[in-house]
C-alpha cells in the first residue's frame, strides 16, 4: 500500500499526459458524473466543493490509500457533521446528501478520486474572492487569493 501511495506521489511529478489510472480507477471515472453534478468547480454558485480540495484534505488526513478510500466511502454513504473533513464547505453549503450506491461502486469512485489529478479550481477561487470581497469577508478573500497565486500562475 505504501508503494502505491508513493507511486501516486511520484506520478504527481510527471506531466499530465503520462498519468495512467489503474483499471479500478478507470471504472470509478465512468461513475464520477454522479458526483460531478455537484462537485463541478465551474458552477456558480457551486453545489459542492471542488474535488481538488477534497482530495487534498483526504490525502492530508488519512494514513494510506486504503484509509483514503475507506474513510471517503464511509462518509459518502452516510455523511455526518462530525466526520466531515471539509468543515468550511459544510458551513457554506450544508452537509452532503448520502449517496445510496453499493460499497463496491463507491470504492471505485473513491479510488478514482485518489488517483485523478484534478486541475486546481482557479475559476472557483476567482469567483470566491469576488463574493467574499462583496460581503466584506476579507479573511476569506485573502485565503482564496493566496490559493490563486500559489496554484494558478
Ligand atoms: C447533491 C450534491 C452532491 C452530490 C451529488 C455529491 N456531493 Fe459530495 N459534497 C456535497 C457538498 C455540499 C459537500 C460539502 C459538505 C460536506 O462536506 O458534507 C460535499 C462534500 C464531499 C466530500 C467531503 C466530505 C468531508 O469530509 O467533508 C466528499 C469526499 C464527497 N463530497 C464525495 C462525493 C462523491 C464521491 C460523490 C458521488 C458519489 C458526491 N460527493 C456527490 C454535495 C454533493
Amino acid at each position: 500500500m505504501f508503494m502505491r501511495h508513493l507511486g501516486v506521489l511520484l506520478a504527481g511529478l510527471l506531466p499530465a499526459a503520462s498519468h495512467a489510472l489503474s483499471p479500478e480507477a478507470e471504472e470509478g471515472r465512468a461513475l464520477y458524473p454522479a458526483c460531478h453534478v455537484c462537485h463541478n468547480p465551474e458552477m456558480d454558485p457551486p453545489l459542492g466543493p471542488p474535488m481538488w480540495g477534497v482530495q487534498r484534505l483526504y490525502r492530508m488526513n488519512t494514513v494510506d490509500d486504503d484509509d483514503f478510500v475507506n474513510t471517503m466511502v464511509e462518509f459518502v454513504k452516510a455523511p455526518l457533521p462530525e466526520n466531515a473533513k471539509h468543515q468550511e464547505a459544510v458551513a457554506q453549503m450544508g452537509l452532503m446528501p448520502p449517496m445510496p450506491l453499493p460499497d463496491e461502486l463507491l470504492e471505485k469512485i473513491a479510488g478514482y478520486i485518489l488517483e485523478e489529478r484534478f486541475p486546481p479550481p482557479c475559476a472557483h477561487w476567482r469567483i470566491a474572492v469576488k463574493r467574499a470581497e462583496q460581503r466584506g469577508d476579507l479573511a476569506h478573500a485573502e485565503k482564496d487569493q493566496m490559493m490563486l497565486e500559489r496554484f494558478c500562475q
